[in-house]
């Protein structure tokens, strides 16, 4: 059934920020998943900007324990010319759980529902308008992936959404439900019906599975674009690399005359680099200084950061860390805020590490 009208419906958005990261600790310890830097800027903005783009305005911010810090990196919205509104969920208790948080702030108004930890190539602008053309109960984003028992699952028979089904040990089909998901009101009919699932939570896949059974029309888009959910380590390191792939350089720090830098590098204010080789795609943040030492590609170092005769490449480092003299190549690394990896010069020659809960260190 196709709109006859081109006005486009209005929408809001509703990006998902709350949980608890338990697959970034220690790092999620003490900063939201969310705000974990993908090319030195958060992940949560990669979802304002797209929604932005798509020309949503009114976002919804659902937001849990680490409620502050959203708060405080994304402020009003108005750095990207939307309002954002934060919605409290007192314990992340689903997907659909949350849908529910926000029923007064949606209405009967569609959204886009969008994971807070998800990055997805090329936006989501096409994806709003289909929906808003097509005017489907639900449209959910599928893709192809080698380990479908980590995603919700979708099986279609003849192009058509016959049953989902949320991490099964026997997927099947590897079509992975990408975490960016628009809905008409009908979706709170069917979150305030479905029972939560073994691990305790309303799955919004169950939501969907509603829809299907009870003959809401449920549209699957097949996205071909990269997509990442950054909340595994590899992961994010993997969306930091395809980030990367697509900057361009911006020198706007000082790069010595003994320093050389390759392909695309961003240099933020204030950064310098000292006697070394900086090969890119990287980017080095404000203040941070680069001494003695080889940056390779893939590497997003944040601000005021110092490093001393490191090599490292395909790594994260976060704000205020130091690292120097450590002798091997630090490779598929991610450094929480204001960490120091040195050696020391004290005899017994030891291994001395100070290193919080769920740290992980890989000595060759
Ligand atoms: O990334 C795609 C996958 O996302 C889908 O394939 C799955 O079907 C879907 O259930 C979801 O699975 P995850 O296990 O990755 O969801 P996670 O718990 O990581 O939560 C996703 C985002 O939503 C994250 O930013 C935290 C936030 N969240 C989560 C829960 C459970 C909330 O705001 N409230 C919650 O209650």
């Amino acid at each position: 059934m196709k709109s006859t009208t081109r006005d486009p419906i209005p929408m809001k958005g509703l990006i998902l920020s709350g949980g608890q990261g338990t697959r970034l600790r220690p790092i999620t310890f003490t900063q939201a998943k969310q705000l974990v830097p993908v090319a030195n800027k958060p992940v949560l903005f990669y979802g304002i900007e797209a929604l932005q783009e798509a020309g949503i305005e009114d976002i919804g911010i659902v937001v849990g324990d680490t409620k502050d810090e959203i708060i405080e990196a994304a402020g009003d919205g108005r750095q990207w010319g939307v309002k954002l509104t934060y919605i409290e969920q007192e314990a992340p208790l689903g997907l659909a759980h949350a849908v529910l948080v926000a029923e007064d702030y949606l209405g009967q108004t569609p959204f886009v529902m969008y994971l807070g930890d998800n990055i997805l190539k090329s936006g989501i602008k096409s994806l709003v308008q289909e929906f808003q053309d097509q005017k489907p109960n639900a449209l959910i984003l599928l893709t192809e992936v080698p380990n479908p028992q980590m995603f919700g699952v979708a099986e279609l028979k003849d192009g058509q959404v016959i049953r989902l089904v949320e991490k099964p040990k026997q997927p099947r089909s590897n079509l992975a439900l990408v975490g960016v998901y628009m809905f008409d009101h009908y979706i709170f009919e069917a979150a305030k019906t479905i029972k939560p699932s073994w691990r305790g939570e309303l799955e919004i896949t169950d939501a969907i599975q509603y829809l299907v059974d009870h003959g809401y029309r449920v549209q699957p888009h097949i996205v071909s674009g990269w997509w990442k959910d950054t909340g595994k380590i590899e992961d994010l390191l993997e969306a930091n690399r395809l980030i990367l792939e697509s900057i361009e350089g911006k020198i706007e720090g000082v790069v010595d005359g003994e320093s050389r830098l390759n392909g695309q590098v961003i240099l933020e204010k204030g950064a310098k680099v000292v006697r070394s080789v900086v090969r890119g795609p990287a980017v080095i943040g404000q203040n941070t200084r680069i001494i003695d030492s080889y940056i390779g590609p893939f590497t997003s170092i944040q601000a005021n950061c110092r490093l001393v005769r490191t090599e490292i490449e395909h790594s994260i480092i976060l704000e205020g860390s130091e690292i120097a003299d450590i002798g091997g190549r630090i490779d598929d690394s991610l450094i929480g805020r204001g960490v120091k990896v040195y050696r020391g010069e004290a005899k017994p020659q030891v291994y001395r590490f100070v290193l919080g809960e769920k740290s992980e260190v890989g000595l060759k």
